[in-house]
Formats: structure tokens, sequence, C-alpha cells
């Protein structure tokens, strides 16, 4: 198992994968990492889908603009924002906080406000607002990935229309990334990062 400073050190994204299932077990781990992230007021919009089957694979890739790679994992996680759960947990999240008294009185008051506003939002827009929820979920699967071996790519530059085509899905769900993961078929060097005193402000 390794410590988290290793995970992060270790991670690199992954574009070429070994043929080998992953084990039900793992995945089952990966969505329970997911699980546990924070979000705001505790709305937990994350879902996902694990695809395996080789035909709805090639779907994503050309839903993510023929990023054929994708095809080539064992299976992809399919990240994505259940718009309506978030609203719905949204306000139940908020009580919760004032309930326990994680959050003062007019906190609640504020949150609570806010979370009618959003309502009235399009979902085009909630979707995107939303989004960061559901990244945090995503980057414990990629760094809890690596303790068995697994290597990840983030996903972004993909059409959410033509995923949600693929699953018959309505536009409550709003797809955040693609996840291929499998056993590397790469070692990647690290990629340049800047340096610590360019990123302070
Ligand atoms: C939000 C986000 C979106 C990304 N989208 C893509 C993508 O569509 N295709 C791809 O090949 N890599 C994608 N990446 C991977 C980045 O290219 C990669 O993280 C970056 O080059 C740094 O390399 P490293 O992850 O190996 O450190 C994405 C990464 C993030 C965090």
């Amino acid at each position: 198992m390794l410590t988290t400073k290793e995970a992060i050190a270790k991670r690199r994204s992954i574009r070429k994968f070994k043929s080998d299932p992953i084990p039900d077990e793992y995945l089952f781990e990966l969505i329970n990492a997911a699980r546990l992230a924070p979000s705001g007021c505790n709305a937990q919009p994350w879902r996902f889908k694990i695809v395996k089957d080789q035909k709805s694979k090639i779907k994503l890739a050309h839903a993510a603009y023929d990023q054929s790679f994708i095809a080539n994992a064992p299976a992809v996680i399919v990240c994505c924002a259940d718009i309506s759960g978030y609203l719905d947990g949204t306000v139940s999240g908020i009580q919760d906080l004032g309930k326990i008294g994680a959050v003062e009185d007019n906190i609640v008051q504020i949150l609570l406000k806010r979370a009618g506003q959003l309502k009235v939002y399009p979902v085009e827009q909630i979707g995107p607002q939303i989004a960061f929820n559901v990244a945090i979920s995503i980057e414990h699967i990629v760094l809890r990935a690596l303790d068995f071996g697994l290597g990840t790519c983030w996903i972004r530059l993909l059409d959410g229309q033509k995923v949600n085509d693929i699953f018959g899905w309505n536009e409550n769900i709003f797809t955040v990334a693609l996840l291929p993961i499998g056993y590397p078929a790469e070692d990647p060097s690290p990629r340049k990062r800047l340096k610590i005193k360019k990123i302070l402000l």
C-alpha cells in the first residue's frame, strides 16, 4: 500500500494498457474511495458507470473525439454528476450540517437560499458548476488505483450529449470525465510541473 505522498508522486496519465481484466473487488474499492470524497453541503452528486464491453468502450472513444486508446483499456469508468440528486442532496445535506452544529444557523440560511436559486438555472449551467465535486471523487479513484497497480487517464475532451446517447441518459446526467483504467503497459516519465515559486501568488 502506498502512502498518499508516494501515490501522488507516482501517478501518471496512462494511455497504454495491458489487456488483463481488473478484478471486481478492486473496482468496488475504487468506487468506495470515490464515495468517501468531500462535497459541498455533502450533496454527493457523483454517479459512476463501469463499462467493460468492447462495443460501448468504442462508442465512448468516439464520444471523446476518437481518442482511440480509451477503447483499449479493460474498463472505462464514466464519471458523472446527477443534477437533481445534487439539488436534493444539497438541501438535506445543509439541514444535516445545521443539525449537528457543524455550520451556524445564518450559514444554513445562506446555503438554503443558494440551493433554491440553483434550481432555476438551466441544467447545462448547473452541470459545470457542480462538476468540481465530482472531480474530487474522480481523483480519489485515480490515486487509490495505484494501490492495485492500476493506471488511469482523465478524459475531459468529450461530447457529453454523445455519452448520454450511448446509455440513454437524459439531461439530468452530466458527464464530467471518462476514466479509462487498467494495468499500465507503459511507464511514462513525469511531465513538467511549474516551480513552487511560480504557483504561489
Ligand atoms: C481535467 C483533465 C482533463 C484531461 N483530459 C484529457 C483528455 O481528454 N485526453 C488525454 O489524453 N489526457 C487528458 N488529461 C491528462 C493530461 O493531459 C495530463 O494529466 C497532463 O498532461 C499531465 O500529465 P500526467 O497526468 O502524466 O502528470 C486530462 C487531465 C485532466 C486533469
